[in-house]
């Protein structure tokens, strides 16, 4: 599906994408990718539907049968727990007359039923039954082909136990997009995950545009003045950029020692770890939507959703490493982990909601991004200028 490029976009996209030479200072995406709605709608269909955006995590379907409705870019989607364990993602929409068949998270008995007709569709979305369709007693017609009406499959990745979908169809495979981040992470590639249980989940409603959001993650420039606290024992001169330039983006800690709870107990560390994560941490921004700090000791995933121009529903999910901690004797502890990053997070309001007032002041330009502090923001801003340029030339190419 393409849609057309805003007018007077397309001028300031080529400064944002050009990697920066010594003594440059780029500018950043500007004030109308924060506010101007037909640019934010542009930006669902390039930014999100044609790449890897994440939707959701695979424990929300935990058991065969579990179904987990989400939306991305619009189009309402369903997750589903399927007979070999595997998760899959399908269009939220009855082949029928379109009724949304999944409205709330539930566990179905081995078929997802059409609450308007009946309908019913097995795991793997094939059209298994249509109850009266010829008439009382007559379930089937001739000419009707069931097989013809299975429901539509969403391509889909589940990538430590974040669920990524690409709408288009046309993103190259997840792991050869995502070839050079997997590989930094490979220790933690098949790392026992468990979930927190409701200790381990934090949400945030802010008013500001998602992107906001994505680039003060990425970013440790802001630590000394919006976490003092976080600042005290992990300092910013312990922090170090990660840029792959275009590609991935984020921020490292070499400093990475929590003191959670004053008897000093500690979650159990992930096995196998080389000596890195000893004290170290790494958060990267996996573009566009999903952010994720990995440590020696849990995995925290945000899932990051535009709702408009001006405001995002974050989702943070906490992952450690054994089934121990998260029993009961590592409940405290879960606690005030989940405090503390509850802590950071809501420290960062203002700045987010502070920057998307910024971006309706004529006085701003896109800024400024200066050569020590800023190239992981500016990284991430050259994909989403480089997603916006190449659907535009993909569209004129379809065109032809
Ligand atoms: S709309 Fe679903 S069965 Fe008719
Ligand atoms: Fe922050």
């Amino acid at each position: 599906m393409f849609s057309e490029m805003p007018q007077g976009l397309a001028g300031s996209l080529d400064a944002v994408t050009e990697k920066p030479g010594p003594g440059d200072l780029p500018r950043g995406l500007p004030n109308q990718c924060y506010t101007d709605h037909t640019y934010h709608a542009y930006e669902q269909e390039t930014v999100f539907a044609e790449s890897w955006a994440c939707i959701g995590f695979a424990k929300d379907v935990p058991e065969t049968g579990d179904v987990f409705p989400v939306e991305l870019a619009g189009r309402p989607l369903f997750m589903v727990r399927g007979r070999k364990g595997e998760v899959r993602v399908f269009h939220n929409a009855c082949r029928h007359r379109g009724f949304t068949l999944v409205d709330e998270p539930k566990r179905c008995k081995g078929v997802v039923t059409c609450p308007y007709h009946a309908w019913a569709y097995g795991l793997d979305g094939s059209l298994r039954s249509t109850p009266m369709i010829g008439g009382p007693d007559k379930h089937e017609i001739p000419d009707f082909d069931k097989k013809q009406f299975g429901l539509r499959e969403v391509r889909s990745f589940v990538w430590l136990d974040f669920v990524f979908v690409n709408l288009s169809g046309n993103a190259a495979p997840f792991e050869e997009e995502n070839a050079i981040l997997l590989e930094r992470w490979k220790e933690f590639e098949n790392a026992p995950l468990f979930h927190g249980g409701d200790n381990s989940t934090v949400h945030f409603d802010l008013a500001c545009n998602w992107k906001l959001a994505i680039e003060n993650f990425c970013e440790a420039y802001h630590l000394p003045w919006v976490h003092p606290g976080l600042n005290s024992y992990s300092p910013i001169e312990m922090h170090y950029n990660i840029v792959e330039w275009a590609k991935f983006s984020g921020q490292g800690t070499r400093n990475y020692s929590p003191r959670l709870t004053e008897d000093g107990a500690r979650f159990p560390r992930l096995s196998g770890l080389s000596e890195k994560w000893d004290t170290g941490a790494e958060y990267i921004a996996v573009h566009p939507n999903l952010m994720i700090g990995v440590h020696k000791d849990h995995i925290m995933g945000v899932l990051v959703t535009p709702d408009g121009t001006a405001r995002t529903l974050e989702r943070m999910e906490l992952y450690y490493f054994s089934e121990e901690a998260r029993g009961e004797g590592y409940s405290e502890l879960r606690k005030a982990a989940q405090k503390g990053w509850q802590e950071v997070f809501a420290e960062d309001r203002f700045a987010v909601e502070g920057m998307q007032k910024g971006r309706h002041s004529p006085g701003f330009d896109g800024g400024v991004f200066t050569p020590v502090q800023d190239p992981p923001t500016h990284s991430f801003h050259a994909w989403v200028a480089g997603r916006l340029k190449r659907s535009q030339t993909d569209a004129r190419i379809a065109a032809e």
